[in-house]
């Protein structure tokens, strides 16, 4: 597929997903968030699900805990832009709470269009929400703790692929080291890319 056909894959799939009530959170968004950047770099970066600022402009990661993790990405020499960076879940769940196991099984389908579009060769998972919705998809038995230990190399619908793990950009409110692991994890994302 040219860049531009996953380009045209992928706003297709937005546009399905702005329709979308296969949960409720429907009631509750201003905007759904399905997720941006050309996925270029063969990266493909999963959170949790959209916050207030991210209900309020329809993009994901743009409130704290984006520019935490924008700016580890750029520091790891990832141009952000060239990830696909989207959430397990595509709409602002009330109060920003944790996602529910019904609204994580109806979102799924969504990210699975999304990753067979992409074909990445990196997925990051920030934290287990993410990690959960990607289990779903790629049949995975593993936990946060241990993909950041060592990367899980998977077989996915689309090709291998590597799975990488780290804590939630937000987490840095209860770990200061969280931004330096997802700049190491974004570093070790980028030399799998490259083959190195
Ligand atoms: N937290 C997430 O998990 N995703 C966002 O888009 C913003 C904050």
């Amino acid at each position: 597929m040219s860049p531009e056909d996953v380009l045209e894959g992928l706003s297709e799939i937005a546009k399905r997903i702005e329709g979308c009530r296969r949960c409720p959170l429907f009631r509750h968004r201003t905007r759904t968030v399905p997720g941006e950047g050309s996925g270029d770099s063969g990266i493909v970066v999963i959170g949790e699900a959209p916050g207030k600022e991210e209900d309020a402009s329809g993009r994901p990661f743009v409130g704290r805990a984006g520019r935490i993790l924008r700016s580890a990405m750029a520091d790891a020499g990832l141009d952000p832009g060239r990830a696909f960076i989207t959430n397990a879940v595509k709409c602002r769940p009330p109060g920003n709470r944790r996602p529910t196991r019904q609204e994580l099984e109806a979102c799924r389908p969504w990210l699975e269009a999304q990753l067979r579009i992409l074909r990445p060769r990196a997925v990051v998972v920030l934290g287990n929400t993410a990690l959960d919705s990607l289990s779903g998809i790629l049949g995975l038995r593993t936990t946060i703790r241990e993909l950041m230990d060592a990367p899980l190399r998977a077989a996915c619908p689309w090709g291998e692929c590597w799975v990488l793990g780290a804590y939630h950009p937000a987490y840095t409110r209860f770990n200061r080291r969280v931004p330096e692991i997802l700049r190491k994890t974004f570093e070790r994302a980028l030399k799998i890319v490259r083959g190195d």
